[in-house]
């Protein structure tokens, strides 16, 4: 199961953020799941990325999108990702290949707390543009203030 933590502020989830399920075959021979953009990710896929060899203590992410949105699944081991839309913030500890976090446009995303060997997959909608990115977070909570 994934575990929701409440940072602070508020006790929900920063705006349109959510934990989907997605289908698990379960299998003596090993477990299968399966990702279709139509039926269980709301948006079409045009990149995929993974984050791995993490090493202990560091965290990654520290910007929000303009524009992008993202599924991220914790394909192996765990780690935490806090979202916060400017309003509310929270931490959701992803730890099985069968869950993952929708993160839409103008949220604040850091990933911390990896454990040895995970491995976090990356569904996008858009390729790669460095100008989707707003990497200062004075600069994000001013564009969410408005
Ligand atoms: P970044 O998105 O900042 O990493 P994270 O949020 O996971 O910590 O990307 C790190 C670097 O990798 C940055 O220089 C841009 C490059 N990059 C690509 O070239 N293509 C990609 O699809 C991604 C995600 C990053």
């Amino acid at each position: 199961m994934y575990t929701s933590k409440t940072a602070d502020l508020k006790h929900d989830s920063p705006k349109n953020c959510k934990i989907l399920e997605l289908p698990k075959i379960h299998d003596p021979r090993g477990n299968l799941t399966f990702i279709e953009e139509t039926n269980h990710v709301p948006f079409k896929i045009k990149r995929i990325y993974y984050l791995y060899d993490v090493p202990g203590g560091e965290s990654r992410g520290g910007h929000a999108h303009k524009e992008l949105e993202q599924f991220i699944i914790a394909a192996n081991g765990s780690f935490d990702v806090i979202l916060d839309d400017g309003k509310t913030k929270q931490v959701y500890q992803l730890n099985r290949s069968y869950y993952g976090l929708y993160v839409p446009r103008m949220v604040w995303r850091e990933l911390d707390n990896f454990s040895s060997g995970s491995v976090c997959l990356v569904l996008a909608s858009e390729p790669y543009e460095e100008e989707d990115y707003i990497r200062d977070f004075d600069e994000f909570k001013k564009r969410v203030m408005k």
